[in-house]
Formats: structure tokens, C-alpha cells, sequence
């Protein structure tokens, strides 16, 4: 029998390992905040309205701290870092607005989503203007490169999105499709923005890379935890959480511990998951049967053992930087993505 660690214990935990980071970046943070407080105006009242009730439901900021760190590990010393990770946050809120309504999702960050509040189409428009408002974040800094591997990264993301539509309630999805998907929604952000702050410090091209690389594997171990966490994971709730545990099961999204259930499963656990999924014929008890099956499977730790691969990989990437608090800090963020329960 494992040992029983209580939730708040693991809760600290996690904290702990993101403590450092966010104690370091405090200072640029509350610059990005500014800029994003500032940059959300509009004289249309819809437009704050919504982006501020998601904007200021919290958020952990993980991606914008990533473009913070990534310049101050390259030993920036400039003010562009702000307004690009402005616009990276910027990026996440329109795309987590689109996913909302996409995924038909009640719940984000606690509160009801915008578009239970506001609409569908109010919350993809204000997305839209968002996501303009972030580019114009980058083209003031005037570096080229770092739109380049932003605008870029925000079409990867689209079609990420696109590509698990496709998927969507196809048992017979692979784990390759699987993994290409959670590194076009969620990795391509995650790597762009730590490979702009080694950009806009000119820095030599290996440590562009190394940051790349760093978010790019961060960011899949990090959408994996996200998967795992959305089956009650971790002892996840959807009051841990502030989304609703249990989404992806009832949207029919074919994520890592599905696939891992249907591959392990007799032909009746198929028929069952063809029957939930494929089918949409959810009944009552359907989903606690499912969490079942994944146990049955051991998927969600399995789940997890890919995540901690991805986040060993990350963590190497770092190996060429000399060692600071930051690297160390970034180092320690592995550990949050994984054993995060929120
Ligand atoms: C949510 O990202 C979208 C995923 C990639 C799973 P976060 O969990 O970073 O969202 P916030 O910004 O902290 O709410
Ligand atoms: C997140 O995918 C990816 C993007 C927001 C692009 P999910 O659909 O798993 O994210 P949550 O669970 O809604 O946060
Ligand atoms: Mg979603
Ligand atoms: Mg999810």
C-alpha cells in the first residue's frame, strides 16, 4: 500500500517548488501586470469586462515568468522582456477564451467561464482583440525574431486545436497523434516563450536552443499533468482544479490516459470506451467506471511517468548554463508542472 501524503501537503509542495521563480520575477511581474492592465483597455465596455474577469481570476503566469527567467538567465538587461511576456499572457488568455468555447467548458480559474457569462461569441471576439493587442505588444519591441517565433507559435496552437478536433471521439488514436497535438496546443507556447527571452539578449544560437528545448519539454510534461489531473489525477477536484474534473471524459477528447485504457483494455473495456466516447451514449456511473478501467491500467501513472520523462529532459536542456538562481528556479518549475495539483 502507498503512503497517504494529505492534499495540502502536496498542495506546499508543489508551492514550494514554484516559490523561488515567483519570488525572483516579482519585481517584472507586476510590470507585465501593469502592461496588461493597462493593454486590455478598450472603449468598447464589453471588451475589459470579459478579458478582466478572466485576467484577474489569477492564473498561475506561468508562461510569461518562463520569458522572464529565460532573459534574466541570459543576463538581459533591457525592458523589452515585459512586453513580450505581456503579449505572451496575452496569447494564453485568447487561446484558453477560443478553447473554452471549443471544449463547451463551464468552469476556468473558479469561476464560471466568459462564455457562460458573456457567449460564445462575445468571449472568441474578445479573444480576437486580445490576441491583436499581443502583437502589438511584440511589434513595439521591434524584434523581428521574436514575432516571427510568436506569430508562429499562434497558428501551431490554432491548428493544435484543429488537430484534436479531428480526433476527437476517435478511440483509435495513437499516441504519436496524441503527442503531436499536446506539442502543437500546448508546447509551441511554452517553448516560444522562453526561447524570446534568449532572442531578445542576443545570445548565442545553443542557448536559444537549450531554452527551446526546455519549454518545448516543460510544456508537454505540463499538458500531460493537465490530462492526468482532468481524471482526478492526483486526487484533483474541481475545486483544486477551478475547472471541472471530468471534462475531457464527457467532451469525448481522446487524451493520454484514454488511449493507454483503450490499447490495455479487453474487448469489452473497448466496447465500453467506444460506447462513452466514440458513441457520446454517456450514462450515470459511466465516469467512475472509466476511472476505473484507468486504474485497472495503472494510464494515469503512466501518464505521469511520461510527464516526469519529458521534465527530465527539460531540466537537462538547462545543463549548459552556468548555475544561478535562475537556472536552479527553472529547474525546480519542472517539479511544479509535475506535481502540481492545480
Ligand atoms: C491551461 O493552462 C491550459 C493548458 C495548457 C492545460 P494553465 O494551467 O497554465 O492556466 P492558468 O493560466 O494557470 O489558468
Ligand atoms: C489546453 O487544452 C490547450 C489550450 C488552451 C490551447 P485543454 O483543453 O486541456 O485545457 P484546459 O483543460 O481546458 O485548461
Ligand atoms: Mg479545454
Ligand atoms: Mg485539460
Amino acid at each position: 500500500m502507498g503512503v497517504v501524503v494529505p492534499l495540502d501537503e502536496e498542495r506546499r509542495r508543489a508551492q514550494n517548488a514554484v516559490a523561488q521563480l515567483q519570488a525572483l520575477v516579482a519585481q517584472d511581474m507586476e510590470d507585465v501586470n501593469e502592461f496588461i492592465r493597462e493593454r486590455m483597455a478598450s472603449e468598447v465596455p464589453m471588451v475589459p469586462e470579459l478579458a478582466s474577469h478572466l485576467i484577474n481570476s489569477g492564473g498561475k503566469r506561468l508562461r510569461p515568468m518562463l520569458t522572464i527567467a529565460a532573459a534574466r538567465i541570459c543576463g538581459y538587461t533591457g525592458k523589452d522582456h515585459i512586453k513580450l511576456a505581456a503579449a505572451v499572457e496575452f496569447l494564453h488568455t485568447a487561446t484558453l477564451l477560443h478553447d473554452d468555447v471549443v471544449d463547451e467548458s463551464d468552469l476556468r480559474r473558479g469561476k464560471k467561464t466568459a462564455r457562460m457569462l458573456w457567449g460564445n461569441q462575445a468571449s472568441v471576439l474578445v479573444g480576437d482583440f486580445l490576441l491583436g493587442r499581443a502583437f502589438k505588444l511584440m511589434v513595439e519591441t521591434r524584434s523581428l525574431r521574436s514575432l516571427e517565433i510568436l506569430s508562429t507559435a499562434a497558428a501551431v496552437i490554432a491548428e493544435g486545436e484543429v488537430m484534436q478536433l479531428a480526433a476527437a471521439k476517435d478511440t483509435g488514436t495513437t499516441e504519436d497523434a496524441y503527442m503531436r497535438v499536446i506539442q502543437a496546443k500546448t508546447a509551441a507556447l511554452f517553448a516560444a516563450a522562453a526561447e524570446i527571452g534568449a532572442v531578445i539578449s542576443n545570445r548565442a544560437s545553443n542557448e536559444e536552443a537549450a531554452l527551446e528545448s526546455y519549454g518545448r519539454n516543460l510544456g508537454i510534461a505540463f499538458q500531460l499533468v493537465d490530462d492526468a489531473l482532468d481524471y482526478g489525477g492526483r486526487s484533483a477536484t474541481s475545486a483544486t482544479l477551478g475547472k471541472n474534473v471530468g471534462d475531457d471524459f464527457r467532451e469525448g477528447k481522446i487524451t493520454l490516459p484514454v488511449v493507454l485504457a483503450f490499447r490495455r483494455g479487453d474487448a469489452e473495456e473497448r466496447a465500453f470506451w467506444q460506447r462513452v466516447l466514440q458513441d457520446g451514449d454517456q450514462r450515470d456511473g459511466d465516469i467512475e467506471h472509466a476511472t476505473k478501467l484507468m486504474a485497472r491500467h495503472g494510464t494515469i501513472d503512466a501518464t505521469i511517468a511520461r510527464a516526469q520523462h519529458y521534465g527530465a529532459i527539460a531540466r537537462d536542456a538547462l545543463a549548459i548554463f552556468p548555475d544561478s538562481q535562475y537556472r536552479q528556479a527553472l529547474i525546480d518549475l519542472v517539479d511544479f508542472c509535475i506535481s502540481r495539483t492545480y
